[in-house]
């Protein structure tokens, strides 16, 4: 089980702070598939050929089962990280970007202003969660049941 992830931050890439939201997928992400999982750390600006580029390196050459990033999914001028992830998608999931829209917004009014999506390139799973380490921990539990049952079908392990 491979994962990469991916923060996508001007300022954490240019190390005006340090990237607290990477290592947040990683230990949320070690609770949900547990000790198998090998973790490939990316951090990139919000450069939409840079995010591209290493969306398809991540699934195509290193052949990860799952690609999670973090960022530049709001209003910002500069927030390009859903139409960077649907250019290298061949198939679109919404409901990933449902489900934490709806899940958090009982506790986050402002979770709707996040335009996170995913969905599949051959066998790999990417899927776009907000900046903030909060928002990665909570939307990655809400996600858990269905990260789980998507990579297993994508690896042919599903029962059905
Ligand atoms: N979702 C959860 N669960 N928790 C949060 O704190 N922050 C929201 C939203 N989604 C948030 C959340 C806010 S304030 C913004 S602006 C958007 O995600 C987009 O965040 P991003 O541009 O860092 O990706």
């Amino acid at each position: 089980m491979k994962i990469g992830r991916v923060t996508i931050s001007d300022r954490a890439s240019a190390g005006v702070y340090a990237d607290r939201s990477g290592p947040e997928i990683e230990s949320a992400l070690r609770e949900v598939f547990g000790g198998e999982a090998e973790f490939v750390a990316v951090l990139v600006p919000d450069e939409a050929p840079l995010i591209t580029a290493r969306l398809r390196e991540l699934a195509d050459q290193a052949g990860c089962d799952l690609i999670v990033t973090t960022g530049g999914t709001g209003l910002g001028p500069r927030d390009v990280t859903p139409e960077a992830t649907r250019a290298v998608l061949e198939r679109e999931l919404p409901g990933f970007g449902e489900a934490m829209r709806l899940g958090s917004r009982g506790r986050v009014p402002t979770a709707i202003l996040s335009r996170a999506t995913a969905g599949t390139r051959g066998h790999t799973l990417i899927v776009n969660l907000p900046g903030k380490p909060a928002a990665v921990r909570e939307c990655l539990e809400l996600l858990a049941p269905a990260l789980r049952e998507a990579v297993a079908h994508l690896r042919g392990e599903a029962p059905h």
